[in-house]
């Protein structure tokens, strides 16, 4: 199974990968961080204890993550960094150079996890969709079995997406990140990537820029009853589902605040009121419509 049951006792507690590889239960996000206030906002994250960062070759802040990790004096296997494949990259033949110009601006020699950040879609592509995933996925295989990342996986890919990939896959994807925040809940696509021992990572936990999954009554009268924020319940509810979070944030107070979530737990009921949230912002795309021109 891709999940994992709440033995968890803070963000580095390691979750294990389909091919072994330990991955810390939460993850610092980076999107939206301005590429100058980058390197700041990653050395308070590592300062306060996060060890698993999470950016992308679209947040253009690659390298003020490498100008943290190389400032923070931390040892580099302490560490678990992600980036991603942008879609203009789709192919084999641009996947090596990428992943390449990703690791020199993060100034590192491997990457612990590389996903694809979204899947080619019939709307834009029609048949040869599938064709592009695929081609994509096999320059990934040759990634991983070089040695330069030490797990492979995909973003935003829906279960169907998946197993289309499963089809010509070798090697089975590690992780799958995909949106997940109150209100958008991806219930039964998340228990479909855990059979398929795949862990899901949850992008904008907290509903992301603008979202009113903070600020909601429900969510405020749980968070109230553990002496806790709507935050930290959005992301503990996202962690009893054997989901790993993302949470990303440039303030040192919230930064924190995001990981304090390991001393207490939300009940069946608590869980079931947060499942019934309807509409409250978020991103909310759905890789079968959207269509990415840059
Ligand atoms: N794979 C994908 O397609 C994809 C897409 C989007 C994101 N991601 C990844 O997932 C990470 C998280 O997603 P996200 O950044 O969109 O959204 P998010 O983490 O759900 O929300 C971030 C927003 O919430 C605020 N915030 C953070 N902690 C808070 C707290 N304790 N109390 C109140 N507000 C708080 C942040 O503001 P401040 O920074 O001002 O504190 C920011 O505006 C990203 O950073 C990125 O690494 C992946």
């Amino acid at each position: 199974m891709g999940g994992f049951t709440i033995t968890l006792v803070d963000v580095n507690s390691p979750v294990k990968l389909n091919n072994g590889v330990e991955i810390p239960c939460v993850g610092y996000g980076t999107f939206r961080t301005e590429p100058v206030a980058t390197a700041a906002a990653v050395k308070a994250a590592l300062q306060a204890g996060y060890r698993h960062i999470d950016t992308a070759s679209l947040y253009k802040n690659e390298a003020g993550v490498g100008q943290a990790i190389k400032e923070s004096g931390l040892a580099r296997e302490d560490l678990f960094v992600t980036s991603k494949l942008w879609t203009s990259d789709w192919g084999y033949e641009n996947v090596k150079q990428a992943f390449q110009a990703s690791l020199d601006r993060l100034g590192l020699d491997y990457l612990d996890l590389y996903l694809i950040h979204w899947p080619a879609n019939e709307k834009q592509f029609g048949a040869d969709a599938a064709k592009i995933n695929v081609e994509t996925w096999r320059a990934f295989e040759e990634l991983y079995q070089e040695g330069k990342v030490r797990a492979i996986g995909l973003s935003n890919f829906m279960p169907h997406h998946v197993k289309k990939l499963l089809e010509t896959a070798t090697i089975k994807p590690m992780v799958d990140q995909i949106e997940i925040h109150p209100g958008w809940t991806h219930e039964a696509e998340i228990k479909e990537l855990q059979v398929m021992d795949i862990v899901v990572e949850a992008w904008g936990p907290l509903g992301g820029q603008g979202a009113t999954v903070l600020t909601n009554p429900v969510m405020q009268e749980i968070a109230t009853a553990h002496g806790k924020t709507t935050a930290q319940v959005s992301l503990r509810w996202i962690l009893q589902q054997g989901v790993v979070p993302l949470p990303k944030s440039v303030h040192a107070n919230r930064i924190k605040q995001n990981m304090e979530i390991f001393d207490f737990e939300l009940t069946d009921e608590e869980m079931a009121k947060i499942f019934a949230l309807k509409d409250l912002g978020g991103q909310c795309k759905d890789p079968d419509e959207v269509i990415f021109n840059y």
